[in-house]
């Protein structure tokens, strides 16, 4: 990803200055146009705007931890991943920082389906916001550092939640003889209807009331019987559709068996 990052920069006409703990991976870069360093001191002392993307909050810490005073006067923008507080964690020591998070595969960076989410300092975003701009479609949340983080994981939740969906589905309709490729195009025809419920459950979440415009969680929880039954009778991992049926049962013990399915928003706020 850093790669892709640096990529970006130096197609978009930036002078560029990379450091990789493992230099030999930066030769295409270099040839591209890149600076390459020694010394991640080097590449600091390079440029008002430090990018950094690394495997986690950690390493983040090893690189520049000992580089604390040489970031004072400069712009830090740390693209790794990590949970909201490794990211107020690296804001105490890291000046003038800007956390993000990348909601794209390294393929995509520099293009604006790729989609970049930044929280923290504001004034630092907005100096930077163009340059930042040529690594794709850019979002700013604010100065809560932490809220980039925390919706990186939300939509990854999202993406997982999906995919297993899709994958449960899969072996479901492979025990029975069909293609994954075969049921791709009903699983994406689909996902796209559902996700026409999205705004209105998001509406009601926010008001606190779940009036059942569509199905109630009853109705719901008389069909997911059915996907763990079929799951179990193909002798198919029954895990997934289970665990959904576990929490609506638990949604209309607590008083939501007319009410839509946005009112299982209650049990997702609750501890297990
Ligand atoms: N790949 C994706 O599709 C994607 C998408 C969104 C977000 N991200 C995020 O981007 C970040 C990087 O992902 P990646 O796919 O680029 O991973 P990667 O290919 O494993 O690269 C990790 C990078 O971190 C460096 N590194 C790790 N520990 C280090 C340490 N202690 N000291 C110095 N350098 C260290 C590695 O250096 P060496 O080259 O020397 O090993 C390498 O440059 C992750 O936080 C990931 O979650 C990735």
């Amino acid at each position: 990803m850093g790669s892709a990052l640096a990529a970006a920069f130096v197609e978009a006409g930036y002078p560029t200055t990379i450091w990789n703990r493992t230099p030999g991976k930066a030769d295409e870069l270099v040839a591209r146009g890149a600076v390459l360093v020694p010394f991640v001191a080097d590449a600091l002392r390079a440029s008002s705007l430090i990018v950094v993307c690394l495997s986690d909050a950690a390493s983040v810490e090893d690189v520049l931890g000992p580089h604390r005073d040489e970031l004072d006067s400069r712009t830090l923008v740390n693209l790794t991943s990590g949970t909201s507080d490794e990211a107020r964690g690296i804001s105490k020591w890291a000046g003038d920082y800007v956390d993000g998070a990348i909601m794209a595969i390294p393929e995509v960076i520099g293009r604006p389906e790729a989609f970049l989410l930044f929280s923290g300092s504001a004034e630092a975003y907005a100096r930077h916001r163009e340059s930042l701009g040529r690594l794709g479609t850019t979002t700013f949340f604010g100065e809560d550092v932490g809220l980039a983080s925390l919706y990186d994981v939300a939509l990854l939740g999202v993406m997982w939640g999906t995919l297993n969906s899709f994958l449960h589905g899969a072996a479901l309709l492979g025990a029975a003889g069909v293609d994954a490729a075969e049921f791709a195009p009903f699983a994406n025809q689909w996902v796209s209807s559902v996700t026409g419920f999205v705004n209105a459950y998001a509406d009601q979440i926010d008001r606190g009331v779940y009036p059942a415009e569509d199905a109630s969680l009853e109705t719901h929880l008389a069909t997911m019987k059915y996907l763990v039954r079929e799951s179990s009778a193909a002798e198919v991992n029954t895990e997934w559709p289970a665990r959904i049926q576990a929490m609506t049962e638990r949604a209309i013990r607590a008083g939501h068996a007319g009410a839509s399915y946005a009112s299982l928003i209650e049990v997702f706020r609750s501890r297990a």
